[in-house]
């Protein structure tokens, strides 16, 4: 048994924990605690945690742009998986965004990740091959 909330700032630091835990998540100086507050405020209701019992065990981010949805950071912890807990935390992000009229949104996954690959595969996702992205880092700090 699992239940899904909102995630609030105060558990940046249990979500963290999870995040540094996983292979195949990807953790930036972008994330630190005072960028995740402000994305967060940005994205109201966006990002979620699961919880078994007290127990922060699965974590999505998600936002958008005003046209376009952007999930990342999806995990569920190793001892949890197999249960619906990734589902049931895409279907309400993705709901939420449908709520406001976003009906396509992308996700990035590292090259070397083959569970999220495998995962977003079996679940309807198109991999892209059409588009490259390109960034740019407008600071020394390249772990930006
Ligand atoms: C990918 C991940 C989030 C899936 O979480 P989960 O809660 O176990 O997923 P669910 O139970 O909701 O799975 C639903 C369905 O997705 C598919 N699926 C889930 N994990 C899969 C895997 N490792 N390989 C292939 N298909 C998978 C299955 O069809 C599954 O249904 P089934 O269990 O009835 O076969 C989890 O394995 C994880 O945290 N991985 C490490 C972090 C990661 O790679 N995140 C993605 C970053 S982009």
């Amino acid at each position: 048994m699992f239940s899904l909330r909102p995630m609030t700032i105060d558990d940046y630091d249990a979500v963290m924990t999870l995040m540094q835990q996983t292979p195949g998540i990807s953790l930036r100086d972008a994330d630190s605690r005072e960028n995740i507050a402000r994305y967060l405020a940005r994205n109201p209701g966006h990002s979620l945690v699961a919880l078994s019992g007290e127990d922060i065990v699965g974590c999505i981010m998600s936002g958008h742009d005003g046209r376009r949805g952007y999930l990342q950071h999806l995990l569920v912890h190793p001892g949890h998986r197999r249960l619906g807990i990734a589902n049931a935390l895409v279907e309400r992000c993705l709901a939420a965004l449908q709520e406001i009229g976003i009906h396509k949104s992308h996700i990035d996954v590292l090259r070397e990740n083959e569970i999220g690959a495998a995962y977003w595969r079996s679940q309807g996702w198109q991999l892209r091959t059409d588009i490259d992205r390109y960034s740019f880092i407008s600071s020394d700090n390249k772990n930006t």
